[in-house]
């Protein structure tokens, strides 16, 4: 099972719901073959090649490279390969994410999403910037380089608040995010069992919609230039 944040949960049910066809689509069976089928193209990929890849981290520290780096190398290295996009304080350069800041604003009309606000673990930051960043230039540093960024984006988040503080692959996953308990279980296959069934309900299946909000309340349209624009404060 997966993680959801609480609002997208929501969304995938209200997706479900209008698109009750995906229940029903069912490999062809002329199609199905007995067993894996094979094309005769590519080759087996070496130990080394799937190494490579195999690079994801899990909330439990599974997966992380050996390494370390503290708040204070890590500084040193967003200024000079993150701040261009992100603002030497996360705060985002013109239309460039936002890293920090935006705390309990996810339930606001205008919710800031960042690592602090929203990011359920530290593994999700550490894998998602080994895997992605510097944009453009991705998997450009050695691990403890991206240990040492990851405690300073850390740090940008008052998730750590000592510079000194030196993140490793031993303590990583001990780190708690402010917004864990904003994500729920995907519990979809018990929750919404009734619902995925060979002759799901087509016709009067929800209480009639009520309208809670409306676009221009939560702001969807673009603002006026005259208010002040999005990002931290
Ligand atoms: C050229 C601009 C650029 C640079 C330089 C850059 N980033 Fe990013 N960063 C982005 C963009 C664009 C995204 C969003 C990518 C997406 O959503 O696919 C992003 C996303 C992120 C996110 C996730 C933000 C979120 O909440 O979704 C983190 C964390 C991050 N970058 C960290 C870093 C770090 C650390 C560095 C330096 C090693 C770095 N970035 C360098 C442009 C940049």
């Amino acid at each position: 099972m997966s993680k959801l944040p609480k609002l997208v949960a929501a969304a995938l049910l209200a997706g479900a719901i209008a698109s009750p066809a995906l229940a029903q689509s069912k490999p062809d069976a002329k199609t199905e073959a007995k067993s894996a089928p094979r094309y005769d193209i590519g080759r087996a990929p070496t130990a080394e090649e799937i190494r490579g890849w195999d690079i994801d981290v899990r909330p439990d520290g599974q997966g992380l490279p050996e390494g370390k780096g503290t708040v204070a190398q890590g500084e040193k290295l967003f200024m000079d390969n993150c701040a261009s996009c992100h603002g030497e304080f996360g705060e985002g350069n013109g239309r460039w994410p936002v890293l920090a800041g935006g705390k309990g604003s996810l339930t606001s009309d205008n919710p800031v999403k960042t690592v602090g606000s929203y990011w359920p673990y530290a593994s999700t930051v550490f894998d998602y910037v080994r895997h992605a960043m510097p944009y453009g230039n991705a998997e450009a540093f050695k691990v403890d380089e991206y240990y040492a960024l990851v405690a300073y984006v850390l740090y940008l988040n008052d998730v750590i608040t000592d510079q000194d503080f030196e993140l490793n692959n031993k303590n990583l996953a001990a780190i708690k995010m402010p917004n864990e308990q904003g994500f729920v279980m995907d519990d979809r296959a018990a929750a919404e069992k009734s619902f995925w069934q060979k002759d799901p309900c087509m016709k009067n299946c929800i209480a009639p919609v009520k309208i809670t909000a409306r676009a221009a309340a939560i702001d969807v349209t673009p603002e006026d230039k005259d208010k002040k624009s999005r990002g931290v404060e």
